[in-house]
């Protein structure tokens, strides 16, 4: 089950219809966090992984930011223009379809903000997260990051069932301490509740679901359903109550 038969993207197309951000955070608690950002009217903004650009859009809403939004999938790409022109058509956002970690902007360095939200696997891992996104922000820049983390020892079955390697997360509080020692100013959290969490593994199971009625013959169906029944599974017994989320709000000094 997990050498992947069926093209992935599909997979993630289908199963995430319904989210309008791909993590297991609310649109409230974004905005309480945009909120916060104080940027600057025209500041500049690079999301890698920016999924279907829900972030970048309401950032532009909210201060007219520029900038850049890349993720590898057409799907999302697609999404995140077809929002663009609906919400927020005079702005400068551009969209590339790629690879995060081949992104080289012609001067590194100069983002007032940079985020990298639920796909730190592009850096190999949180800190190479971080410290690829700090580097794309200028001195005095935000730098974003979400990262899920173990609320309780995993379990060895958990780890077993899902592929995961333990190593791979930190808690909560080594995800801050890997952005202290990266020379980053912790800022602000924003971290998932049960609901949250709840609200996004459900929503794939219901698009799932959904989809097998609408294309019963989609010789794909049933590794989609085997995927999500996996993946339910192994929510249901062990993430929910192990694994977190949040996204982690830094300063990258003067
Ligand atoms: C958990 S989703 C998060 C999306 C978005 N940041 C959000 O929070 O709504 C992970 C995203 O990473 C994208 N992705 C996976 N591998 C990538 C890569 N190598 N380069 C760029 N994007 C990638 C996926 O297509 C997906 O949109």
């Amino acid at each position: 089950m997990n050498e992947w038969t069926m093209d992935r993207w599909k997979y993630f197309d289908i199963t995430h219809r319904d989210h309008v951000l791909c993590n297991p955070t609310t649109v409230e608690k974004l905005d309480g966090l945009i909120g916060l950002l104080n940027l600057d009217r025209g500041a500049s903004v690079l999301d890698i992984a920016c999924g279907k650009a829900e972030m970048l859009i309401r950032m532009a809403e909210a201060y007219g930011v520029t900038g850049v939004g890349i993720d590898k999938p057409p799907f999302a790409v697609a999404d995140a223009e077809a929002k663009r022109g609906e919400r927020v058509p005079d702005a400068e956002l551009e969209f590339v379809l790629g690879d995060g970690a081949d992104y080289n902007p012609e001067a590194p360095g100069s983002f007032d903000l940079a985020a990298c939200i639920g796909a730190s696997w592009v850096f190999g891992d949180h800190r190479g997260t971080l410290r690829a996104v700090k580097a794309m922000v200028k001195p005095g820049g935000l730098v974003m990051a979400g990262e899920p983390y173990w609320i309780y020892e995993p379990d060895p079955e958990h780890l077993a069932a899902g592929g995961l390697s333990a190593p791979f997360f930190g808690t909560h509080v080594e995800n801050v301490a890997i952005g202290e020692e990266e020379s980053l100013t912790l800022l602000y959290t924003i971290v998932s509740n049960q609901d949250d969490w709840d609200r996004y593994e459900g929503l794939q199971w219901r698009a799932a679901a959904e989809y097998a009625r609408e294309q019963p013959d989609d010789p794909d169906l049933p590794e989609i359903l085997a995927r999500v029944s996996k993946s339910r599974d192994i929510y249901l017994k062990w993430g929910r109550r192990d694994f977190g989320w949040a996204i982690y709000l830094f300063r990258r000094p003067e």
